[in-house]
């Protein structure tokens, strides 16, 4: 069905087709509701319990507007975001290109989202039984310095309507966001937001489980380093990984646009920086594996390597939506 409906979404202008298959999801959820995870790999992390290994990753969704139609693909967990406090517009466009021969996308979207406040009351409202994540993040106009304050209203604002929280310290597209990534910096968004979640802990009831998703840019030593630092918190889990700065062995004149670049260029690097966690982390914090994951053997794969959950999003615009539900049979 996906190859019938490609071809003409890839001829037009690919924000343009994104905002149409939001829609068209939206519109698939309102008339048939949400379903529950298809069945598949269960785990467990942090006492939230997955019905299968595979999970949407954020920007996809970022306003929470498609839940019900998203959770029809068989995901086992919906990550919505990035949030921030404030609702904000993003970069101008173009902002997203199609890097076809290299089977890639380039964004520099800049959190465009409707902001906490419109994101909460929606969550309120959907009737998604399965789990659903938010992914935060700092408003542009927030200084480096005052960014953890942005991290603490969002978690404070949505610690009620969602199931985990990831702190988002990797978009590239957000002027100097990636400095908060590295080791003597990232204590300083993750301590407040833990310290937050305390208190938040006694308002839920039951406890709210915190990941942080990271950059796949830092060399070996530096990752390391940021991994030690958060094995010493209580984090639940680590994201790995956001979109790539690298512009390696590409083909599609679209290399030159500046952004993130995520899909079939960044699987080599994202499987390293899993092997990394895994060797570093051991088991004392599991690793959600995201970036170029563009088939079932690729989630398989990751599984294999260590990770404990694995997320997509530009297979989802390749391969379409089949590439869940094969995902959730390789990973059975
Ligand atoms: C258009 C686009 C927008 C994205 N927006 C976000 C975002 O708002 N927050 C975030 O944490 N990651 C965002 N990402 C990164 C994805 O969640 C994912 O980490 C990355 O694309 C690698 O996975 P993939 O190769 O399966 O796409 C975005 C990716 C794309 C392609």
């Amino acid at each position: 069905m996906y190859s019938l409906i490609k071809p003409a979404l890839f001829r037009i202008n690919p924000e343009l087709a994104h905002d149409l298959t939001i829609n068209s999801l939206k519109a698939l959820g309102q008339c048939l509701g949400p379903s529950v995870p298809e069945e598949g790999r269960p785990c467990e992390i942090a006492g939230l319990q997955f019905k299968n290994a595979i999970g949407l990753a954020a920007g996809l969704d970022k306003d929470g507007v498609a839940i019900s139609g998203f959770s029809r693909l068989g995901f086992g967990h919906l990550e919505v975001g990035t949030v921030t406090p404030r609702p904000q517009s993003g970069n101008p466009k173009p902002r997203l290109f199609r890097l076809e021969e290299d089977a890639g996308l380039i964004n520099r979207f800049g959190f465009n989202n409707h902001g906490i406040d419109a994101l909460v009351e929606r969550l309120q409202e959907h009737p998604y039984q399965g789990i659903i994540g938010v992914n935060i993040g700092k408003n542009k106009d927030t200084s480096n310095e005052d960014a953890h304050l942005d991290y603490v209203t969002c978690i404070q604002k949505v610690a009620t309507v969602c199931d985990y929280i990831t702190i988002n310290v990797s978009s590239p597209n957000t002027p100097r966001l990636r400095d908060l990534a590295e080791a003597r910096k990232i204590l300083g968004v993750v301590a407040p937001v833990l310290e937050a979640r305390t208190d938040l802990n006694n308002r839920r009831g039951h406890y709210l489980p915190v990941f942080v998703k990271l950059p796949p840019d830092f060399d070996n030593k530096d990752l390391i380093q940021v991994l030690e630092a958060l094995k010493r918190t209580q984090v639940d889990g680590v994201i790995l990984t956001n979109t790539t700065l690298g512009r390696e062995g590409l083909r599609s004149n679209f290399r030159v646009e500046s952004g993130g670049l995520s899909g079939a260029p960044l699987t080599t690097k994202a499987e390293h920086c899993l092997r990394i966690a895994i060797d570093t982390l051991e088991t004392t914090l599991p690793v959600i594996s995201v970036g170029g994951v563009m088939s079932g053997e690729d989630a398989q794969r990751r599984l294999e390597l260590g990770a404990t959950l694995v997320q997509v999003y530009t297979g989802l615009i390749y391969r379409g939506p089949g590439l869940v539900r094969a995902a959730i049979r390789m990973t059975r």
